[in-house]
Formats: structure tokens, sequence, C-alpha cells
């Protein structure tokens, strides 16, 4: 029998102290050989019960807090007591103290993508609904990527991707894998255009994408093997979208210099300004070109269930692969990105290596064999914290909180815009803008103006309940909004309103007083 079973049946005691009592037992076992009845890693389901029990006891506050919770908590503030690197693994610990080092220190000092006040980068989500559904991954562990062992499973994998590529208008055939986030997803399209379009001699092929790209791409193309220098970040216009003459002749040129034209990638939402690439257009001179087009959408991809995004992502149904990050755009916990392609057999031709010891793999294209289509063989089952909350919610749900956000944008800018000394650099064309501080009788030149705004958005941001970013384009440090936070609501836009106006003055002043 279970020792901590075995304690339990005879004493008559309180909750507290079958606890104290269970970690007594689990430190006392340790010192014992492993046996069936000595076995400390293999919890009960009574035991893992009341841990997690202590777990959650932790979480009900937590989650409470972040709606109005400090959006940041820099790590140099005198609240953040972070526990030093522990190189060397100390002796056991009580699940309770374990819980209180991670609660009371290390997650506090933080950014808190998560919180209402948050509108920095890109925000990031966390519903809880997917925890729960990772909690239960975890504990089945079930082998997701060969489907002939656990086929229930595995389809759940493919419905979600066929819901998304339902969503994004990428015809029958269509395919493709979650990732852990939108930079693997860039990457994994780079290496599967690669592998399907070109020959083992690459070294003349050239990577069209706007000077605004995500610096993923750049990093993604280097990781699949081809030289930065082959990568050409093209110029964009006022709007921050890219200058589809400039790609034009920069295309011709490098083919009349012998070099081979091979890859575009378009933006559904640049990070810096939210920016969407003329979609339509760069799949004409894609076709025209023979290149494969490929669209980051990791911030913008899901407004296309808005009636606003479906209108500015038009044409992103034309391109080969999309990079789609649920972490953003749907809230999801981090960890969970996606790589579509228009084929999913080209998938299968860039991924599939057979291994004698595998089952082999399906022949049905409706029974998918992840580890056949992408790089990963052993991994979580990263579906389920997507599929439960669209099973709970529908699409509809997802919808009206990203035309929420869209609103909010809006009602931000015009408040913004309204402001005395502000000017804004870029207006939404989803739910990111940016802007800056630019006095009337201040010098014009770019380091002043820089160093202004640098301080305007550290004053901005110190009552920390909300945060906010920048981000240099031309030269000129600019203040961005993005709004994508689920938890973020029309009270979170107002107190960031009255954040930037209340420091309008105090920042010109400042800058006098140091003249
Ligand atoms: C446009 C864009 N692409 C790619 C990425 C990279 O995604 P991840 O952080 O999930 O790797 C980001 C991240 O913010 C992004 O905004």
């Amino acid at each position: 029998m279970n020792p901590f079973i075995a304690i339990q049946a005879k004493c008559r005691i309180d909750a507290s102290t079958t606890f104290a009592l269970y970690i007594y037992t689990r430190a006392d076992m340790s010192q014992q050989p492993i046996s069936s009845n000595n076995s400390p890693l293999e919890l009960t389901g009574h035991q893992f019960r009341q841990e997690l029990s202590q777990v959650i006891d932790q979480l009900v506050p937590y989650i409470d807090g972040l709606l109005d919770g400090d959006a940041w908590t820099p790590h140099d503030s005198p609240s953040a007591d972070i526990t030093p690197r522990e190189p060397k693994l100390g002796p056991p610990c009580a699940l309770v103290d374990v819980l209180d080092d991670l609660f009371q220190r290390r997650i506090h000092p933080s950014f808190s993508p998560a919180s209402g006040g948050y509108l920095a980068y890109v925000p990031g989500g966390g519903i809880p609904h997917s925890a729960i559904a990772d909690l239960i991954s975890g504990i089945i562990n079930k082998y997701v990527t060969v489907w002939s062992v656990a086929p229930g499973l595995a389809n759940i994998e493919a419905d979600v991707i066929s819901w998304f590529n339902d969503l994004v208008g990428f015809p029958a055939g269509s395919g493709g894998y979650l990732t852990t986030g939108g930079s693997m997803a860039n990457w994994s399209a780079i290496v599967t255009a690669r592998r399907v379009r070109l020959g083992a001699d690459f070294s003349k092929a050239i990577i069209y994408t706007s000077d605004q790209s995500h610096h993923s791409i750049i990093k993604a193309a280097v990781l699949a093997g081809f030289p930065e220098a082959h990568v050409r970040l093209i110029p964009c216009d006022t709007t921050h979208r890219i200058n589809l003459q400039e790609l034009k002749s920069t295309i011709a040129s490098d083919r009349e210099s012998g070099l081979t034209p091979f890859l575009i990638t378009g933006h559904a939402g640049t990070t810096n300004t939210g920016a969407v690439d003329p979609l339509q257009d760069l799949a004409t001179i894609a076709q025209q070109e023979q290149l494969w087009f490929h669209i980051d959408a990791a911030y913008g991809g899901f407004f296309c269930l808005t009636d606003q995004g479906h209108q500015a992502l038009r044409g992103i149904h034309l391109a080969d692969s999309i990079t789609l990050d649920p972490h953003k755009g749907l809230f999801l916990p981090y960890g969970t990105g996606c790589l579509l392609v228009r084929e999913q057999a080209t998938l299968r031709q860039s991924h599939q290596v057979d291994a004698a010891y595998l089952p082999p793999f399906q022949e049905d294209a409706d029974h998918v064999d992840f580890c056949g289509i992408s790089p990963e063989l052993s991994r979580d089952f990263r579906a389920l914290r997507i599929w439960l909350p669209l099973k709970l919610f529908g699409w509809d749900t997802f919808k009206q909180y990203l035309e929420q956000k869209i609103k909010l944008c809006t009602q931000a800018l015009e408040a913004v815009k309204s402001l005395d000394h502000i000017q804004i650099m870029s207006s939404p064309q989803l739910s990111t803008f940016a802007f800056r501080l630019v006095p009337s009788d201040f010098p014009s030149d770019s380091e002043s103006l820089n160093s202004l705004n640098i301080n305007f958005l550290e004053r901005i941001n110190t009552q920390r309940k909300i945060y906010l970013s920048g981000t240099t384009i031309d030269g000129n440090f600019l203040i961005r909004i993005c709004v994508l936070g689920f938890r973020t609501h029309e009270r979170h836009i107002a107190q960031c309103i009255d954040a930037i106006e209340s420091n309008i003055s105090p920042t010109i002043e400042n800058y006098k007083s140091i003249d």
C-alpha cells in the first residue's frame, strides 16, 4: 500500500496536517530505494488533487489581478526581490515553498502581456481555458505526431489546421501544422520553399521582404542556409507598405546580374506599425516571376475574422504559405504558432524521412502523420489548447473580441490625435498605430526629438498601469500602441490616454530646463 494512504487511513486529521504529513513522507521516501511502495513521482489521484489545489490557491488571486493589475514591473524596482540563480541544484523542497518562490519573487518582476493595460510590442493572451487544456495534455501525455498511435487526438490537430485554412481561404488540399510560434513558422516556410523550389545549390537564390519585416524573416533565411546579403529589404511607402515598383526593379536587376529570385514575404500586419502589404499585388508579382509567396500574418492573420480585417488582408488566400500566431490573435498562451501551406504535399515533400522503427505513414490524406510533414517527432499536444476554446466558444466570440480591439484602437487614435504637440506617425490598418511628441518650439532634428520621445515614453510607463513600447523607423523614434489583449477594455484605453496627456507638459518642461 502507498505509505501516504496508509497514514491517512490510520489518522483522523485535518487537511493541513494531512499535507504536512505528506511532505514529510515524501522527503522521507526520497532516502529509500524506488519500488512500487516508494515511488514519489507517481502521485495518486488524491495526491494530485491536493497538489493542484495548492497551485489553484496561488492562481486564483493571480488571475483576478490581471485585469487591472500592473502592466509591467521593472526588474530593478524596489518591490522586485528576484531569487538569485541556483547554478547547483539544492536539496528537494516542499511544493508550498517552490510555489511561494515562484509567485512571490520570480513572476512578479516582469512584463505582464496578459494584463488589460499592456499595449506594448504585440500583447499576449493566455486564456485560462487553454491552460486547462495544457493540464490535460500534460497528464495524458499522448504521442500525437504519428496518426495511428493516437488517431482521435491527431485528428484534433488536423481539424484545427482545416479550420485555419478555411479562415484564410485556402483551397482543398491545403495543410499545415502547429509550431511553437511565428519565428519557427517563418523558418519552416522558408525551409519548405527551399526544398520544394530549389536544388542542392541555392547559392544564387534571393529572398525579398520589406524593410518593415520582422527580424525573424532574416533569421529564418540565415538559419535555412541563405547568406544574409541575399535577403533584400525593399523600402516601403509612407504607409509602411512594401513599395511595389522598388520590388519589381530589384527582382529585374537581380535577374540581370545572374541571381535567382526565389521567394517574396509579404506582411499581414508588421510589428512596427501593423501595416498590411498589398497582398493581392504581391501575389501577382510572385506569380509572374514564379516566386514562392509567403505571408507573415503572425500579428494580423486572425483579423480575417472581422469585416475590416478581411478587407485589409485581401489576397491572403493567394499565398503559398502563411504564418499565423494563435498566441497573438487568438489570445492563447505562448508556444502556439502555426504554418499553413496551400498544398499539404509540399510539406510532405520537404519533411518526410522514413524510419524502420516507426509505424508506416498513412496513405489517406485525412489521416495526418504530423511527424512526416514537420521537423518534430515527440512534442507537446499543442492543438488541444486551440481546439478546446474554439469548441467552447466558436469563431464568433473571437471575432467579437477582435472587432473590439479594432474599435478600441480607433478610439485611442482619435484621443491621441486631439492632444497638443502630438503627431500621428502611422494610422491603424488593424489595431496598432504610432505617434510622437513634436512640440512646436522644439528643435526639429531627429536626435533632439528622439531623446525627447524616449523620455516621454519612460514617463508614460512610470505608473505601470499601462505599458507602451517604442520603435525606430527611418531614424525617428516612435511610440506605439498595439491593442490585442483580450483583457483590454475602454477603461484601459482611457488610462493610457490619461498617462500620455498628463506627461506631455512635464516632458517638454524637463527638456526646457536642460536647455
Ligand atoms: C509580424 C511578426 N512576425 C513574426 C513574429 C515572431 O513571432 P513569435 O514571437 O511567435 O516567434 C512576430 C512577433 O511579434 C511578429 O510580430
